[in-house]
């Protein structure tokens, strides 16, 4: 039985990715995202207006995609609260957000340069594909101020121990992606830690005792 329990997040468990851009500067940029996509060697990815990569991806039309295992997970959580933009919006001061040039260092991860793209792959992440941005949609309808990126992989790199021998295949009992699920982290199944935007979000687990309430309705 089906019930419409008015959810109020619909991230039911999507892999996370730090997508790095170089910026103007030289630096380079790094923001998670938990909306990507994958369409063969295509990647969709949906960034909100006030993320500065959001600004940064039409001009540099490239971005790598760096998948991490569970692992780095604490360092994907230093990130949380952090932007490039030296303005940082108002309402996301509020919520604690911080201007940070330098983002990977910020998050204790290590830059490698890429081969066919400017921006860096980020060194802990055993899966990099190196992205170019080959079209952008701006997101419509009330209260959507996103734009959905559409890019294509052209080398995609993989820590050589997923590799399973003999194949152009990542070994799937091997790769452990980590998950976002609803605000939190989960890795092998497990979760590992809540994520530092849900502070504040009515996410499970907030309730006492991670208690799952639901707020159900008819159809
Ligand atoms: C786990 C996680 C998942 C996120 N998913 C998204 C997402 O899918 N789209 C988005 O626009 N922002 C997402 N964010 C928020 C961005 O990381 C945030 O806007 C960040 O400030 C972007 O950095 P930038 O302003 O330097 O580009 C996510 C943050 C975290 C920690």
């Amino acid at each position: 039985m089906h019930v419409v329990p008015g959810l109020d997040v619909l991230s039911l468990g999507i892999p996370v990715v730090p997508v790095s851009t170089r910026i103007e500067n030289g630096t380079a940029d790094l923001a998670p995202i938990s909306s990507a996509r994958w369409l063969g060697q295509y990647a969709v990815l949906g960034l909100g207006d006030a993320a500065r990569t959001t600004a940064d991806l039409p001009r540099e039309r490239e971005c790598v995609l760096s998948l991490p295992t569970p692992e780095p997970a604490d360092a994907v959580d230093r990130l949380a609260l952090t932007t490039g933009r030296p303005d940082v919006p108002r309402r996301r001061a509020k919520q604690g957000h911080r201007y940070e040039p330098e983002k990977c260092a910020a998050a204790h991860l290590t830059e490698q340069p890429s081969e066919l793209v400017r921006a860096p792959r980020v060194a802990e992440c055993p899966v990099p594909p190196e992205c170019r941005v080959v079209a952008a949609h701006r997101l419509g309808g009330p209260g959507a101020h996103a734009t959905a990126f559409q890019a294509e992989a052209p080398r995609t790199h993989v820590e050589e121990g997923l590799v399973t021998p003999g194949t152009h295949h990542v070994d799937p009992d091997g790769w452990d992606p980590l998950i976002m699920k609803f605000c939190e982290f989960h890795g092998g199944g497990h979760r590992l830690r809540p994520s530092r935007p849900a502070d504040g979000r009515n996410t499970p687990h907030q309730r006492p005792g991670g208690e799952r309430t639901a707020r159900t309705g008819t159809a």
